[in-house]
């Protein structure tokens, strides 16, 4: 049936090329599966399905003792003895865990296109690979392959509330919670597995990290039955289900009267209800935690480390393998303005770096990308670098809070790469973030990524069509971080929207230039914020200046930002050398970091030999300009694309130009007043 929402990129549409069907057809005898049990039952439908579509044939799919056939797809498990006969040695050992490997056989008498996975997990990864890469119509040559998941975890943080809205969501209401119910739309819930398993996405957390009132109680008989219901679909797609908590839970719902990590009758309260989670839901990931972070209660209200409180709940999770996944997201949210000592950025690194190595084994630390709250751009925590004994998961936001809110288009890929590839240089030249988060620099068991989601229930799941491409996005680099980010767009782009070679290089190209477009109209130089507080949308520049949040940018008549370095509040000093020199000195730090690291005078000379002031000028007004060729890349594919699709990103495109345009003229205006130096080029500020 046709559901009313989108199928994204897995929306298999007949394969016209003559030849590329007769090159695959010879290999669509049958699909047969190996092994006999849901996973691979549920991949080889899938399979099946997309086939269908795709090549218009209805395959058989057959359980199969022997590999007896003369052509056919096989799906079965590395360490099969059935396929000795082609699969090797080596061949084998290099498929991990999550892994798979794919193998053309194009014999004369034989025609196999063999998929195995080491675990029961991998094949339906395999599966979505094959599709995909079929889509994309890659040679039979090129289809062999070993792929396995760079990082042990990669997970989906939904921020979504029991009444049904979305924390930061923007794009309609939850799918998992209505009216402070579970909700059983059990159809759309697969769709949306199905989309994560096709991106290597390995866990959810499915309600929001703030956790009150009546999803304090998610954890209880209460709502356990409807949760494992959402964590069967999710298991048959190699998906586990995570739960956000509450820390101060066993006084609002075990009638203690302390959440002391260090309380005998606390530890027990936790250690029964993790138990009781566990008999119904047998492989529960475990537990996501904010604590003492913007109102929510932890250890720190008793005195105790967040190790403590980390610790006594991963004591009650690993007699079942589930995890404990600790947000370093701690800082003062109630900071005097006037006191210039305090320095949001340094927090998450004052409050963990000194607990590195007393965090239990099966504790993860997760760290947002930068120092702040996802900017439109930070630096990298510095925390990456510092704890070499600790667990670590990095935190994208996929939602667009701070970047347009889905109705500006920003594509976050560009962001993120650069973001793991930043080498801290903790283990010498080569310490890239990226090595952290897959586990492999420190050589710890658990990493990963988490990515706040940007889906809800509209019919385009992500509000802008095409902020989908941020979702594939997340799982394709937490699967592969290596990957080239052209390539990952490029593929969003094909499987989404086919590849009409125009289609292909418009929409590249909005989406590789989208991010800077908005940088420059928005707060580019590092500098940030400048929202309206509250739902942080569109521009006010001292929207943040006299408030508790401790995101202040100073500005006032001679210059702006805050002196991090070493002479200022020494936030520079977390970051390993060659950066804390770099990040010190104005005229080597990066540009596109400037006003995050110091106070630059107005009339400071750029690189490009412009003042501070003018380039913020040029900025916006370019910026603003270049929202023009995002619609003019857009309207030239006008025909070209499903015309649904088409007017709702045009729609929004023209929305961003006119935000783009109030963005451009509030900041200009807003330096132009506080300097009285108008722009050297005589343009109008504020019309
Ligand atoms: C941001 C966001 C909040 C969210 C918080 C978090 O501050 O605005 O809505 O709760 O991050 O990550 O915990």
């Amino acid at each position: 049936s046709n559901p009313k929402y989108s199928t994204c990129w897995l929306s298999y549409k007949p394969i016209e090329e003559i030849e590329y069907v007769q090159e695959i057809e010879k290999f669509l005898d049958q699909i047969v599966l190996l092994e006999k049990n849901i996973y691979f039952q549920n991949a080889g439908n899938e399979l099946k399905k997309a086939l269908c579509a795709l090549f218009g044939t209805e395959l058989r799919l057959s359980n199969s003792i022997n590999i007896n056939i003369d052509s056919g797809i096989i799906l079965g498990k590395v360490t099969d003895e059935r396929l000795n006969n082609f699969i090797t040695d080596e061949e084998r050992k290099e498929v991990s865990e999550e892994g798979f490997l794919i193998k053309v056989i194009d014999e004369n008498k034989r025609k196999y296109i063999i998929v195995a996975s080491k675990s029961e997990k991998g094949i339906i990864y395999g599966i979505f690979h094959l599709i995909n890469k079929i889509i994309l119509k890659t040679s039979l040559k090129e289809l062999n392959c070993v792929e396995n998941p760079k990082a042990p975890l990669r997970i989906i943080n939904h921020w979504d509330n029991m009444d049904g809205s979305i924390e930061r969501g923007y794009a309609g209401k939850s799918i998992f919670f209505a009216n402070g119910r579970v909700k059983r739309n059990y159809k759309r819930i697969l769709d949306y597995a199905r989309l994560l398993a096709s991106i290597g996405i390995n866990g959810v957390v499915i309600n929001n990290v703030n956790v009150r009132d009546k999803a304090i109680w998610l954890i209880t008989p209460k709502y356990l039955n409807d949760l494992s219901k959402i964590a069967e679909i999710f298991r048959l797609y190699g998906i586990k289900l995570y739960l956000s908590i509450n820390f101060a839970s066993p006084i609002y719902i075990g009638g203690l009267n302390t959440a002391d990590p260090l309380d005998k009758n606390v530890q027990i309260w936790w250690k029964e209800t993790v138990k009781n989670i566990y008999s119904y839901i047998p492989d529960f990931g475990g537990f996501l935690v904010k604590a003492d972070s913007e109102f929510n209660p932890g250890p720190y209200v008793y005195r105790r480390t967040h190790a403590d409180g980390a610790n006594m709940l991963a004591e009650a999770l690993s007699p079942y393998g589930g995890v404990v996944i600790w947000r370093a997201f701690v800082y003062n949210c109630l900071q005097d303005w006037r006191d210039t000592k305090t320095d949001r950025a340094k927090a998450a690194y004052d409050n963990f770096k000194p607990l590195d190595g007393n965090f239990s084994e099966n504790v993860i630390l997760q760290i947002k990308y930068g120092p702040m709250d996802f900017q439109v751009r930070e630096p990298v925590s510095p925390l990456f670098g510092a704890m070499e004994k600790t667990n670590q998961m990095i935190e994208f936001q996929i939602t667009q809070e701070y970047t347009g809110q889905q109705i500006h288009l920003c594509y976050l890929g560009t962001l993120w790469k650069e973001i793991l590839e930043f080498d801290t240089y903790c283990k010498g030249k080569g310490s890239y973030v990226k090595r952290i988060v897959d586990g492999s620099l420190f050589g710890m068991k658990y990493a990963g990524f988490a990515g706040v989601s940007n889906i809800g229930d509209s019919i385009n799941w992500t509000g802008h069509d095409l902020a989908q491409a941020n979702l594939w996005t997340f799982g394709k680099l937490a699967w592969d971080p290596d990957k080239k980010i052209e390539d990952i767009a490029r593929e969003w782009t094909i499987l989404t929207f086919g590849d009409d070679k125009k289609v292909v290089d418009n929409i590249l190209w909005m989406l590789l230039n989208s991010h800077a477009i908005y940088e420059k109209y928005t707060t580019p130089l590092g500098l940030g914020w400048m929202v309206n507080p509250g739902h942080h949308y569109g521009p006010n520049p001292e929207g943040y200046e006299y408030s508790k949040w401790g995101t202040y940018h100073r500005a006032d008549i001679k210059a702006i930002g805050v002196d991090r370095t070493s002479r200022g509040t020494g936030y520079t000093l977390q970051y390993h050398k060659p950066w804390q020199e770099i990040f010190d000195d104005i005229n080597k730090c990066p540009e596109e970091l400037l006003l995050f690291f110091h106070r630059v005078p107005y009339d400071f000379r750029l690189k490009n030999g412009k003042t501070l002031l003018q380039f913020m000028y040029d900025s916006h007004f370019e910026g603003a300009e270049m929202v023009d060729k995002l619609i003019e890349k857009w309207e030239e594919l006008r025909g070209k694309i499903d015309e649904e699709i088409f007017n709702r990103v045009y729609e929004r495109l023209n929305m961003q130009k006119e935000h783009a345009m109030e963005w451009r003229d509030v900041i200009n205006t807003y330096f132009y007043r506080k300097t009285g130096i108008p722009d050297e080029k005589g343009r109008l500020i504020y019309p």
